[in-house]
């Protein structure tokens, strides 16, 4: 942004872009936004959250004890089970460590934690970055989403089937806690593994996850039963079992959390944001006061979360063509987007929850918890967590909130649901490819001019392709949930301003 500085300033003198910016932030100042489809919008109100400390967040998160069980950190010091258990968490065990971790921690790929769990038993277990770690151009970038983490054979599952039969398990050199941590993961990552499998890399099981452990804890007490508690049958409009219920996520940006009101695509947490957060670690939670103990740390989780912000664009920008794009992103795109400015005071994110018929993006994730899977919903509002954050999917209705676009340009494939490979693309409907796939999983490997993934067109259905390590790159967008219709809002763009709006994406 500092970089455009002077194109602003000759945009505003032009008067060309002076008070058409959008102002319907939470500072009360009147909204001059033209008329457009931002009007059909819905303002999310903000509410007050309960923050603690981001320093000791950023401890807790890159070290600390939350997820509570794990794997035996002597498996782990067995280098011939690395691979397993990292393939198993849907990482490779040769990931970047983090500079600035302590002790073991130091030495591990940044998305595992060792830690001591309460029973005193050493463990590791994933942290939140497996999901929210990704690399740019080369560089872990904490927060951004990790959209090379491969969940095709499922979260949390190394493959043994569940737990080691005991003569077996009697042969590792574990003591009975550690022994009792060992199973507890097999087991459950087994029953959680086959839930989660995804068709895709990059393609996050994290509504799938959510959906198998509600499904697995009582709602009152939060103990955990291998058998499924409150069994669920995904039903469509018509009240037709859905049989293919695959839900498809793209882990979004830390760093657009601090300007939204409401988290998730739908914008359905409501209330103190912790609660929905920490429901990835009920997979090791198996009653309210462990629960609670959790709940304690993430009141710094939370702040450190608030605290991140977007990186800058590490390649060069044309500030002629990215003043252009300015001027028509304010026209088309800042009623929905917000306004971007050096100093983060001058920016406003106006909150707004779409209407499906609107944004026309796939409904599913929308409707998960409306149509076809209400009973989850009222599990979590009546849970534990649902005491800390409230999941509202239909307030006032079922939509999509336009995500603030800082750091846009890290964050390929694009959609909820990752179904467009490129910005290029996102902003031009009709050229969408029905089947993609991704030609290769190298971060420096990046698309300047169409901002995302270089990508080739497949001819034929995911499903047909023998080869897995091939039929795992595409990404087919035919399967439901998948869609990649709607978002027509540079439609009309010439290629020209496209690549001009393009060039400004890269400056925020
Ligand atoms: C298995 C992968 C996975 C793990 C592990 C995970 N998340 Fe997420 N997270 C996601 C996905 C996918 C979404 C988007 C879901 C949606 O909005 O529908 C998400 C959404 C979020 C959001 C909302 C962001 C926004 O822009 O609205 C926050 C905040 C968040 N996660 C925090 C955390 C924290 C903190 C942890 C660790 C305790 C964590 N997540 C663990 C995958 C994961
Ligand atoms: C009517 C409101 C609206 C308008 C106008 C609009 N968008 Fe969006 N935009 C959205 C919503 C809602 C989403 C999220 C949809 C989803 O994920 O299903 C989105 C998603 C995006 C994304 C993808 C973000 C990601 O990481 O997946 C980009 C990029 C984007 N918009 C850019 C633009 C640009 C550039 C314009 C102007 C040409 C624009 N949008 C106009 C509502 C809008």
């Amino acid at each position: 942004m500092r970089r455009l500085l002077f194109c602003v300033l000759a945009c505003a003198l032009l008067s060309a872009c002076a008070g058409s910016g959008p102002n319907t932030s939470d500072s009360g100042s009147e909204p001059t936004t033209p008329a457009g489809p931002w009007n059909e919008g819905v303002h999310l109100a903000a509410e007050s959250q309960e923050r603690g400390d981001p320093v000791e967040g950023r401890r807790m998160l890159l070290g600390g004890p939350f997820m509570t069980c794990g794997i035996p950190w002597k498996i782990w010091e067995n280098p011939a089970f690395q691979g397993l258990i990292s393939q198993g968490f849907g990482g490779a065990a040769n990931a970047p460590t983090l500079p600035g971790r302590e002790g073991k921690n130091a030495g591990l790929p940044y998305y595992l934690n060792v830690f001591t769990a309460q029973d005193g038993a050493e463990v590791v277990n994933a942290n939140c970055l497996l999901c929210h770690g990704g690399q740019f151009d080369g560089r872990v970038v904490i927060g951004l989403g990790n959209a090379n983490a491969d969940f095709t054979g499922g979260f949390g599952d190394p493959g043994t089937g569940g737990a080691l039969p005991p003569e077996v398990l009697a042969t590792l050199g574990l003591d009975d806690k550690e022994e009792e941590h060992f199973t507890k993961m097999l087991t459950r990552g087994a029953i959680v593994g086959e839930a989660t499998a995804m068709r895709t890399i990059g393609m996050n099981p994290a509504e799938m996850l959510a959906v198998i452990l509600m499904v697995h804890h009582d709602r009152d007490t939060l103990e955990w039963s291998d058998e499924a508690v409150t069994p669920i049958v995904p039903r469509d409009h018509n009240g037709d079992v859905i049989a293919d219920y695959k839900l498809t996520s793209d882990p979004p940006p830390w760093w657009r959390v601090h300007k939204k009101n409401a988290p998730f695509y739908n914008g359905m947490a409501r209330g103190d944001h912790r609660g929905t957060m920490a429901l990835a670690t009920s997979v090791c939670v198996d009653d309210v006061e462990q629960a609670r103990q959790v709940d304690t740390w993430f009141r710094d989780i939370q702040a450190f979360v608030d605290s991140v912000r977007a990186p800058r664009y590490p390649r060069a920008v044309d500030p002629l063509l990215a003043a252009e794009g300015e001027t028509l992103f304010s026209g088309n795109c800042a009623g929905c987007h917000g306004t971007y400015a050096e100093n983060e005071d001058d920016e406003t994110y106006p909150n707004l929850l779409i209407p499906l018929d609107v944004i026309g993006t796939d409904p599913a994730v929308a409707e998960a918890g409306v149509v076809h899977n209400p009973e989850l919903v009222e599990w979590y509002n009546a849970s534990f967590y649902g005491e800390i954050t409230q999941m509202e999917p239909a307030d006032p209705f079922p939509g999509y909130m336009p995500p603030p676009l800082d750091g846009v340009w890290a964050t390929a494939p694009f959609l909820h649901n990752g179904s467009v490979p490129t910005v290029d693309l996102l902003l031009n409907s009709s050229a969408r490819p029905t089947r993609w796939r991704r030609v290769d999983l190298d971060t420096t490997n990046f698309d300047e001019e169409a901002l995302g993934w270089p990508w080739v067109e497949v001819g034929v259905p995911q499903e047909e392709i023998e080869d897995e390590s091939e039929r795992k790159m595409v990404y087919d967008t035919t399967y439901w949930s998948q869609s990649n219709a709607g978002h027509p809002f540079g439609d009309h763009l010439t290629a020209h301003e496209r690549r001009a709006v393009i060039e400004y994406l890269k400056t925020l």
